[in-house]
């Protein structure tokens, strides 16, 4: 099988619409591979902020891009860990501080650039789930399922207030509700791959939904097996 015949299925949407969870679920069925590209861009924003670089100088975060390894691996229990740099990253990748810096140098088309091919290279047999903004768009374009999800912004900042609070974080729903809005606004306007469903997309609206519901709903897409 050549790398262009392994089978990718994307799921795109906005930050909060239950991309990761649903992609890691729906990956764990179907024993495929599995992407969470935005690690790629929070993996490399963190290193950049521990390297002290300037968010606006962009052949800093290209060089950045290129000099930074990123390596998704398991806990005992099967919970992935990101080791950015040889060092355990997970947690600090999940912080609003992460997540702002990935979005910001992810409007920077030479990192974009700089990330296609590694993106890419996860594509292995037997299939490969690819969760992120643009990967039915501009990465997978040609993937043969593709998925967008969405969910109100209010639900969105009601799931990342739950995630948060668990873990300890303190957080304000209306303070999480304005980064969730503003992060869409940068995401969708930027120039280069701005979030939008690919014209082949599956739409599903998962406000209100359970995850068991939005998992089943993906799979129904998929061939019998
Ligand atoms: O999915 P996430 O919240 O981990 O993504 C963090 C940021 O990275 C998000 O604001 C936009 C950017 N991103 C992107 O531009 N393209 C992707 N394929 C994935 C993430």
């Amino acid at each position: 099988m050549t790398q262009d015949n392994v089978p990718v299925l994307t799921i795109d949407g906005p930050s909060g619409s239950g991309k990761g969870t649903i992609t890691r679920l729906v990956a764990q069925r179907l024993g495929w591979h599995y992407l969470d590209s935005g690690a790629l861009y929070r993996a490399v924003g963190i290193a950049a902020g521990w390297a002290d670089l300037d968010l606006s100088d962009a052949s800093a975060l290209v060089r950045c891009t290129f000099d930074t390894d990123i390596d998704f691996q398991e806990d005992h229990g099967g919970e992935p860990r990101i080791i950015v740099n040889g060092l355990d990253a997970t947690d600090e990748l999940r912080t609003e501080t992460a997540g702002a810096a990935a979005s910001a140098i992810a409007a920077i088309p030479e990192v974009r650039a700089a990330l296609r091919d590694r993106q890419r290279a996860y594509r292995r047999p037997p299939g490969l789930v690819a969760d992120g903004r643009d990967m039915g768009t501009v990465i997978f374009p040609d993937a043969a399922y593709k998925v967008f999800l969405t969910a109100s912004a209010e639900e969105r900042a009601e799931r990342r207030y739950k995630q948060l609070s668990e873990k300890g974080v303190s957080v304000t729903l209306p303070g999480l509700l304005r980064e969730i809005l503003a992060r869409d606004a940068r995401d969708a306007n930027r120039a280069v791959a701005p979030l939008r469903p690919a014209d082949d997309a599956v739409r599903i609206d998962t406000t209100g939904l359970p995850i068991d519901a939005v998992v089943a709903r993906v799979l129904a897409l998929m061939p019998a097996r």
